[in-house]
């Protein structure tokens, strides 16, 4: 009777274990490829460009036309608005710098939504 207990236990605590190795690292998975959120904002195109003045024209050029970075001046029929705010947040690369602690996501919001309208 009593080693029908232990291996009982034993059982529940291989396939607890088994449980756990596969969940764990599939949260962290996850977590890493969570894609951050837009919030929503109203376009304000003076507010974008004196943005994009101050924190890209230096790596895209003053009219966007490239230089170290790629040519944005039609990025929007590439890339939408979720896109673009995603690869300035996190940065794309390891050359595109994130944006995430120099400005406010509402900022990077609108300089998102900016360069999704030019296509
Ligand atoms: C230090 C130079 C640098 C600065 C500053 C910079 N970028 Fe970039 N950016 C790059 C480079 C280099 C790439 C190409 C990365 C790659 O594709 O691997 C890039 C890529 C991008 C892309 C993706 C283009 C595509 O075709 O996939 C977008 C969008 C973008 N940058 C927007 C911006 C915006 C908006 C700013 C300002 C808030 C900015 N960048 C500031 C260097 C820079």
């Amino acid at each position: 009777m009593q080693k029908w207990i232990m291996s009982g236990i034993l059982a529940v605590a291989c396939i607890f274990a088994v449980v756990l190795m596969f969940t764990l690292p599939g949260r962290e998975q996850v977590a890493q490829e969570e894609k951050p959120q837009m919030p929503e904002v109203t376009l304000n195109a003076e507010q974008a460009e004196a943005t994009v003045k101050a924190n890209c024209i230096a790596c895209h050029g003053d009219q966007l036309q490239g230089g170290a970075g790629p040519n944005l001046q039609k990025i929007g029929s590439e890339l939408s608005s979720d896109q673009l705010y995603s690869i300035i947040t996190k940065g794309k690369g390891g050359v595109m710098p994130s944006f995430k602690d120099k400005l406010k996501e509402d900022e990077i919001a609108n300089v998102a939504l900016y360069l999704s309208e030019k296509k």
